[in-house]
């Protein structure tokens, strides 16, 4: 494909051709960022499960790699994570040539269609040349079923306290944790979650990790739960929880749901695993399965989220995780348009790019009333508006471009609660892609991912004061950036 058809993002990632959803399987090993996703290279719907491959050595440019594993006689390869068994605990390699061992859900399509419920079952495969080809273990599956209808997407890391591998599990409406010595033989250590957190949906795509908080030398441990349906803006979405993890159990004493980004598109994430970055990486798949299929694409159907930074800060006394663009992603700047917007009660001015629809626009501001838009000369408009009387950010898609591929798709006016801005300023940075605008208030405090289908390219920006005094950008940048295909 040369990534010029409509739609294609430019700075993002998504398959040469056919379905993609979920990233899978993503760890570092010897230079190399691996990203899997879950892939089916016979259409442009969700269909038998393989998993894809790319590499990339910044995590800005990706060179694709031949599939790594294709369904078998277990059934399709779902979802799952990949580690470096840097001591070979599992045997597959050598002590000099540590092994990257991949763990993922076998889903036997027969089984469902009989009717029974213990169709999914965790299998295992291994790679010696650094994920060029990979080899399934003959004694799969390593965990059965023993009649769970929903069981899946195992997410593993070694547990230096209790030195073992541990296993992040969903089942359904609950997570299990799992530990091992070697990644074969397996046992169950605990569950959480049935009384925990959001339950509007099944529980997808577990990750437990590690994280330091900001300013201080305390570390707690995160869980990523992604959920469909039931997120905050209609569909799939993903929460998390912050809490403690002891070798066996993962606690928390978090009151309320917390949401990783109240966007509509951002689903599926999960973490690297052994990567040299001193924060953990996320990707998520940026779509939602309510019209994930039918997304007005004709090669390729759907991307990955930018990588983005997840940290943890103490807020009004809670842990609050963050998620901003890797510091990479700067690269793909060019000549930024720089300047000050100074705005009177009720003034607006629009700020014009010859492609916004493939570029970066970034301000701070004490600001909490504007009213930004993003257009093209079709009429189209993707509205983003702070609003300090409902305590509210908002992102209306509504005249955003081609809408009517699915009833769900532009329904609702997309909320995020706003309660916690820093007093004076803060950052808002926007990510525009051709199909999608990422969004990123407080440096990734608040977060809105959203897939629009402009049918021209956006070129201005129109920026409205609806505040009762002047409205002040300050360090205005907006960008357009390289394409990195
Ligand atoms: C999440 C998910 C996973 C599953 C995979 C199947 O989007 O439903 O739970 O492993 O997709 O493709």
């Amino acid at each position: 494909s040369s990534y010029k058809e409509a739609f294609r993002p430019q700075f993002h990632f998504s398959p040469q051709e056919k379905w993609m959803n979920d990233p899978n399987g993503m760890v570092y090993h010897e230079g190399i960022y691996h990203l899997f996703y879950q892939y089916y290279p016979e259409d442009i719907v969700w269909g038998p499960m393989h998993w894809g491959h790319a590499i990339s050595t910044d995590l800005v440019h990706w060179n694709h790699k031949p599939i790594a594993l294709f369904p078998d006689e277990h059934g399709y390869i779902f979802s799952g994570s990949a580690v470096v068994d840097t001591n070979n605990t599992s045997g597959f390699g050598t002590a000099d040539n540590a092994p990257l061992v991949a763990v993922f859900t076998y889903h036997d399509m027969e089984g469902e269609k009989a009717g029974r419920n213990n169709y999914q079952t965790q299998g295992i495969a291994y790679s010696l040349d650094n994920g060029d080809t990979w080899t399934k273990y003959e004694g799969n599956p390593v965990i059965g079923n023993e009649g769970l209808k929903d069981f899946r997407d195992p997410k593993v890391f070694w547990d230096d306290q209790s030195n073992q591998w541990i296993m992040s599990l969903v089942a359904g409406d609950h997570l299990q944790l799992w530990g091992s010595s070697n990644l074969k033989v397996w046992s169950k250590l605990s569950e959480f979650g049935r009384n925990q957190g959001a339950h509007g949906g099944v529980w997808e795509c577990p990750d437990l990790f590690k994280v330091k908080v900001e300013d201080s030398d305390e570390e707690k441990w995160v869980l990523l739960i992604s959920m469909n349906p039931g997120a905050p803006n209609g569909g799939s979405g993903t929460q998390y929880f912050v809490g403690d993890f002891d070798g066996k159990r993962f606690t928390t004493d978090q009151k309320g749901t917390r949401w990783l980004d109240w966007g509509t598109d951002n689903y599926a994430g999960v973490t690297y695993s052994n990567a040299p970055d001193d924060k953990p990486i996320f990707i998520g798949w940026m779509s939602n399965w309510a019209y994930a299929r039918e997304t007005p694409t004709e090669m390729w159907r759907s991307a990955m989220t930018v990588p983005r930074t997840l940290y943890l800060e103490k807020i009004a006394d809670e842990y609050t995780l963050f998620n901003y663009p890797i510091k990479a992603l700067e690269t793909l700047r060019t000549e930024p348009l720089k300047k000050e917007v100074e705005l009177e009660v009720g003034a607006n001015e629009n700020i014009e790019l010859t492609n916004l629809s493939q570029a970066e626009v970034k301000f701070t501001t004490s600001g909490r009333d504007f009213i930004l838009k993003l257009k093209n000369s079709n009429g189209e408009e993707t509205v983003l508006t702070m609003d300090s009387g409902q305590q509210l950010f908002l992102l209306d898609r509504i005249a955003s471009g081609k809408t009517d591929f699915n009833e769900r798709f532009a329904n609702t006016m997309q909320q995020i609660p706003i309660e916690n801005l820093p007093g004076g300023e803060y950052e808002v940075r926007i990510l525009i892609d051709w199909s999608s605008v990422e969004v990123f208030i407080d440096k990734g405090q608040y977060v809105m991912t959203a897939q629009i289908f402009p049918t021209e390219h956006y070129t201005t920006v129109e920026v409205q004061n609806t505040s009762k005094s002047t409205l002040r950008l300050k360090e205005v940048m907006v960008s357009p950036l390289k394409g990195i295909w």
